[in-house]
């Protein structure tokens, strides 16, 4: 498909994201061919930069976060001939002034009225101000050449994610606003609307009938790195359920599209989130359960608190671990419950969905054959390994009948033998195509928070007595394993896609999906 000329206007062109995710994604973009014939990278922000001066900068970005590593430094100049850089104000109107006259030079030269994509890539604070400034300045009225693109934190709370959607909905139409949530960008997450829809095997047992409970793991081995003085007044709940765990419960909840329209899909995944069973304060204990890492051990190493990683308050109740138990109250998961965990400063880097089957009706092996059954399960391997495992029970070789849980894998690597882009060269493509499917809407981000608003709101009325109380380097606090042992059920330990080889030798063969 070929994209449309386009002028990608990023606010905060000297800021972090810019440096490490927007430049090297696009300069991905352009070495292999997917950027349009004609397009011009504006980086604004309000420190004093020669474009010389930028390049370096972003050129250092490139070589460390470029999917493909080396920079050929031919690839480099013909990429960077189209960046240049514009100083300015954000709160001030000759920015944005100065903004509408190289666009309306960009698009006389090139005499076609580009696609004028306008990236925030600030502090959150800006976000309320920018979209109006850029209508003022008359840059928002082509609907649909003008895009907006917005960056998560999308509010704190229920109330300042209604009151922020106000303030850009009153500059921009709803169809031009793309709100950006990297989990959707994902290979492994948009397979799951692939793996489910796209094969008629698995639908008919994803529902109460075969499920038994579902479980989404997204833990960090990462503590909070330099972003303390942020994640302190945000904490898990806000930083990962609210947003990227809430698109994989989405995804893996929502009933089939008619269309893959944009439109279509997000309203099913709503759907969804309107369908969880609201959370009582009372119930908040049951259900919900939070944690904050203190120092530990790390391959042999020591790993501080989190109270004591930079710009964090010594005395912070923030949470760095939260775990639900939820339940989507519809005729396909009425009673199911999806039990959701995630954590930084946990052993290892893991992202994975994993649907628990029921046992079969009726038992008809011998005892002595089934001691070591597991019960059936599926698991979608979002990162970093990338795939899907199914697990089901196999005859062991030999005489007698005995039953062993065997692993059936498909991964990513071996079946395609091409990278996965990186998230953000899949979203930044889909705004220059303006396709909008993997962006948030409005109501799906105040669903979201609406749902999550009782748990946030006893927590910060119930002062956490005990925290920290998981070592750093550990699956979290104790109370989250309480949640699943209480319904007699454990988290899954995390799969290895790697672990075929190891397989190998112990069980003699392997099972390739
Ligand atoms: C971000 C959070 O949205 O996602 C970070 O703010 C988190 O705290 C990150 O580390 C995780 O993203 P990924 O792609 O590394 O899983």
């Amino acid at each position: 498909m070929e994209v449309p000329f386009v002028i990608f206007v990023i606010f905060g062109g000297a800021g972090d994201l810019t440096w490490r995710k927007l430049v090297p994604s696009l300069f991905d973009l352009h070495r292999d061919g997917r950027m349009p014939k004609k397009f011009a990278i504006i980086a604004m922000d309000r420190a004093q930069f020669r474009d010389a001066e930028l390049h370096k900068h972003f050129l250092d970005g490139v070589k460390r976060f470029s999917r493909k590593g080396k920079v050929k430094s031919a690839d480099w100049k013909n990429f960077a001939r189209h960046v240049t850089y514009q100083q300015g104000d954000f709160k001030d109107p000759a920015t944005y002034s100065n903004l509408a006259k190289s666009c309306a030079k960009l698009d006389k030269d090139w005499k076609i009225k580009a696609g004028h994509i306008f990236h925030m890539a600030t502090p959150p604070v800006m976000v309320g101000i920018i979209p109006k400034m850029l209508a003022d300045a008359g840059l928002n009225r082509d609907r649909v050449c003008a895009r907006l693109v917005v960056e998560k934190p999308l509010g704190h709370d229920l109330d300042s994610a209604r009151t922020l959607n106000r303030t850009i909905t009153e500059s921009f139409h709803e169809s031009q606003i793309f709100r950006i949530d990297h989990y959707l960008g994902k290979e492994t997450v948009q397979n799951i609307l692939a793996f489910r829809f796209a094969n008629p095997l698995f639908e008919p047992i994803w529902n109460r009938r075969y499920v038994d409970y579902v479980t989404i793991t997204v833990a960090e081995e990462v503590g909070v790195e330099h972003r303390g003085g942020y994640y302190d007044h945000a904490g898990a709940l806000r930083d990962m359920v609210q947003n990227h765990l809430m698109q994989l419960l989405c995804l893996v909840a929502m009933e089939p599209m008619v269309s893959f329209n944009a439109d279509e899909i997000r309203n099913k995944k709503v759907d969804v989130l309107r369908a969880v069973r609201p959370v009582s304060h009372r119930a908040v204990q049951q259900c919900a359960v939070r944690g904050q890492y203190g120092k530990g051990r790390f391959d042999g190493k020591k790993v501080r608190g989190y109270r004591q990683e930079n710009d964090v308050s010594p005395h912070s109740k923030t949470e760095t671990f939260a775990a639900l138990k939820l339940f989507v109250d519809n005729w396909r998961w009425q009673c199911v419950p999806f039990y959701l965990r995630t954590g930084k400063c946990l052993p290892r880097q893991v992202s994975e969905v994993t649907v628990h089957f029921r046992g079969v009706p009726h038992q008809s092996f011998p005892p002595d054959a089934s001691r070591r059954w597991d019960l059936s399960r599926l698991v979608l391997s979002i990162q970093p390994e990338e795939g899907i495992v199914l697990g089901f029970q196999a005859k062991y070789p030999g005489p007698r009948m005995l039953l062993r849980p065997v692993d059936m894998r498909f991964n990513y690597e071996e079946s395609f033998a091409v990278p996965s882009p990186d998230a953000y060269e899949t979203l930044l493509w889909d705004v220059m195509n303006n396709d909008p499917t993997l962006f948030m809407r409005a109501d799906q981000i105040e669903a979201a928070w609406q749902l999550l608003m009782p748990v946030l709101e006893v927590w910060a009325e119930t002062s956490p007595r005990n925290f920290p109380n998981y070592a750093a380097a550990t699956w979290g606090p104790a109370a989250a394993d309480l949640l699943m042992t209480r319904d007699g059920r454990n988290w899954p330990l995390p799969i290895s896609l790697a672990a075929q080889e190891k397989k190998k030798t112990s069980h003699g063969r392997r099972l390739l999906l």
